[in-house]
């Protein structure tokens, strides 16, 4: 491929509001949303979405920089024109299958159980948490991509569970005992998908203060702050990729992703009707949409999607079943992403599927509907689909950092709060 030269696209900055840029560069779709930051809540006020071509992404990842450029470029101006603003403060989402989220614990005997814990102790531990955490993730990388050389970023941090002496606490400063134990989540990406994010940003002038892991940032986007009782399961249909997290007791117990998403039902189809990927897609929107008037075409979009369900359902499963570190799995399961608009993917999930793994009782399927994404106020009234949760959940996590200057300070912050009151 012939490589283009890019040229930095110039944007201004404005007045004294605050405004935020939640970019989601999907295989499929880039969506771009600007925000107005309120109080304790983003409100969007533009919207943009470009559609992307074959070549500029494979699963989740960004393969031709310039073309990709030129997609958020346009997006971002549909949003702008619709806010009336420009805005450079941006938080970006990476998602695929080399983003890694794990959680960590951490036990420790502390030598004086007499003396309470102090910030300084706090945060060596999590500096400790974090450079195993990172170890593993790069060993894990560095073993899938053979190459023992890989490096490798954190992008997210995130507290899940805090114990003294098997006491569960929520904020552990200022408490006395002897044996703590911390669960940290943590979210990894290789700097060579980074860097092709960084250099995206670059070239739109955008000031990027964070690249999230996009299943955290939708593990996030429902439940609210201080919500120790929520438990749930993420999924997130892409174009090219299922996003899963999994939250249990308000924390963000680990993610898992795999290479399949709406792309691979349109491929099917596309070999089954024996037409274009193009004509495939618009036969399977309209299918979803009830719209399909064709028996024949009905049967194959049909026939197409029944093959590939099982594979992705046992997709669903086998990442499930990789979470080994929680007793039961949440009997809620909550669906984002253009592709969970399939029916059939309703269908299979509200399948008995759920008995081969840790389930305490068969799981409640639904859609999340964008007024459910927290501190996100949909101002524009375009909010509307499922598809739009991801870059909705982005704009939440811009919240954070905008308010307290980075993610880590902000958990931080989060924990010292009773210490400051
Ligand atoms: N109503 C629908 N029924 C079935 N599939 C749909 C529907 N709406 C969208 N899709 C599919 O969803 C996919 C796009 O979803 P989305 O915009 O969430 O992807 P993306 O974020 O660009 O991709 P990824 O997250 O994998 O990088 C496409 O494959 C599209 O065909
Ligand atoms: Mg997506």
């Amino acid at each position: 491929m012939a490589l283009k030269v890019v040229d930095k696209i110039r944007r201004k900055q404005n007045d004294h509001q605050t405004y935020l840029v939640a970019l989601d560069i999907g295989t499929e779709f880039v969506k771009a949303l600007i925000g107005r930051v309120a109080e304790n809540s983003v409100e969007i006020i533009g919207v943009g979405r470009q559609h992307q071509r074959l070549t500029d992404m494979q699963s989740g990842a960004v393969t031709d920089i310039a073309g990709v450029v030129d997609n958020c470029d346009s997006a971002l101006r549909q949003a702008e024109e619709m806010a009336g603003v420009v805005a450079k403060d941006a938080v970006m989402g990476i998602a695929g299958e080399l983003v890694k989220g794990t959680s960590t614990t951490i036990k420790y005997k502390r030598t004086d159980a007499q003396s309470r814990i102090e910030m300084k102790e706090l945060k060596q531990i999590l500096d400790r948490v974090q450079d195993r955490a990172f170890e593993r993730a790069r060993e894990t990388l560095a073993w899938e991509t053979g190459q023992q050389e890989i490096d490798v970023k954190m992008v997210n941090t995130a507290i899940v569970d805090v114990q003294i002496d098997g006491y569960r606490v929520t904020n552990p400063i200022g408490f006395q005992g002897r044996d703590v134990s911390i669960q940290l989540f943590n979210a990894f990406a290789p700097m060579v998908h980074i860097g092709a994010l960084q250099q995206v940003g670059n070239n739109l002038d955008l000031n990027i203060i964070n690249i999230a892991a996009e299943p955290f940032a939708v593990a996030k986007s429902v439940g609210g702050e201080d919500s120790s009782d929520f438990s749930a399961i993420f999924i997130d249909i892409g174009g090219g990729t299922t996003d899963i997290a999994l939250v249990d007791n308000g924390g963000v117990e680990g993610t898992k992703m795999f290479g399949i998403g709406g792309r691979a039902f349109t491929k099917r189809i596309a070999t089954v009707a024996g037409v274009s990927f193009d004509q495939a897609e618009e036969m399977k929107l309209d299918y979803s949409a009830g719209k399909l008037a064709h028996v024949k075409d009905k049967a194959a979009v049909e026939e197409a999607v029944e093959a590939d369900i099982k594979v992705w359902l046992s997709g669903v499963e086998l990442s499930l079943g990789e979470f080994t570190k929680v007793d039961h799995l949440p009997a809620k399961i909550l669906l984002c992403g253009g592709g969970t608009g399939l029916p059939q993917v309703l269908q299979a999930l509200k399948g008995d599927w759920y008995k081969s793994l840790p389930f305490a009782r068969k799981p409640i399927v639904s859609h999340i509907d964008p007024s459910m994404v927290s501190r996100v106020v949909d101002k524009t009234g375009k909010l509307t689909s499922f598809a739009d949760i991801t870059p909705m959940g982005l704009a939440n996590i811009g919240l954070d950092v905008i308010n307290t200057g980075s993610l880590s300070d902000s958990m931080l912050q989060k924990l010292s709060k009773t210490l400051q009151n």
